[in-house]
């Protein structure tokens, strides 16, 4: 469900992704309140997470529980709390012509699990196709900030997650396979420099949205 560039859609899926730290969230959050001020109907969610079996595989993925978790097990079970949020939120919210804003989707696994954890890039694509159906967003918004930098904001806003306590060498392939995922599709994906102040990370991306999906009213 790729829509063509430059043409408004009905019902738009946008997903924000980056590594840790990036600021993503704080800018999903305000582009809903805009697009929610300029009347629009907006599902946000968030992955892993957003349903209650997504809830559930968050806390064992991301929390303390998942210390001892199998990389085979974590990539699984990133496919199984989207393949939920798929057909429990996401699908039903763009057939009743919702915006859905979801922070992180298939291409954190291809950049955490692929890149960061070295499972091939290709498998974790079809098992999206399987999974999912495919299901792509029309716009892709990915935080480009150097991994350092960002790593440095996430500790001081919280301890450390699992992922958080990675190696700077695996936040450095996470960010590589970002930008390269960028490139491949650069119809869907917009690498957004995030090394700004917050406005200004706000207003590229309220310009990004209005020329590539448009705009409600
Ligand atoms: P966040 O929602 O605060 O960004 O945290 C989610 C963490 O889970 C983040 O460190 C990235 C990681 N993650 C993956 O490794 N693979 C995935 O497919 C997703 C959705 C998240």
């Amino acid at each position: 469900m790729i829509a063509p560039p430059h043409l408004p859609c009905a019902a738009p899926f946008l997903t924000f992704e980056g590594v840790d730290g990036s600021g993503k969230s704080t800018q999903l959050e305000r582009l809903a309140a805009k697009l929610r001020a300029a009347g629009a109907g907006v599902e946000a969610t968030r992955e892993p997470g957003g349903t209650a079996l997504g809830e559930a595989i968050r806390a064992l993925v991301v929390g303390e529980a998942g210390g001892q978790l199998a990389p085979e097990a974590e990539l699984a079970l990133m496919c199984a709390s989207r393949a939920q949020s798929v057909r429990e939120r996401i699908r039903p919210a763009l057939e009743r012509g919702a915006w859905v804003l979801c922070d992180r989707f298939h291409d954190a696994t291809e950049a955490y699990q692929g890149g960061g954890r070295g499972f091939d890039r290709a498998a974790i694509r079809a098992l999206h196709a399987m999974l999912c159906g495919d299901l792509q967003p029309h716009l892709t918004l990915i935080l480009d900030l150097d991994p350092a930098l960002s790593l440095d904001r996430a500790h001081r806003r919280a301890p450390a997650t699992r992922f958080e306590r990675e190696s700077a060498a695996f936040f450095a392939r996470v960010a590589a396979a970002y930008r390269e995922i960028a490139a491949r599709e650069p119809q869907r994906c917009l690498l957004v420099p995030a090394g700004g102040a917050e406005d200004e990370v706000a207003a590229r991306i309220e310009q990004a949205v209005r020329a590539r999906v448009g705009w409600p009213g």
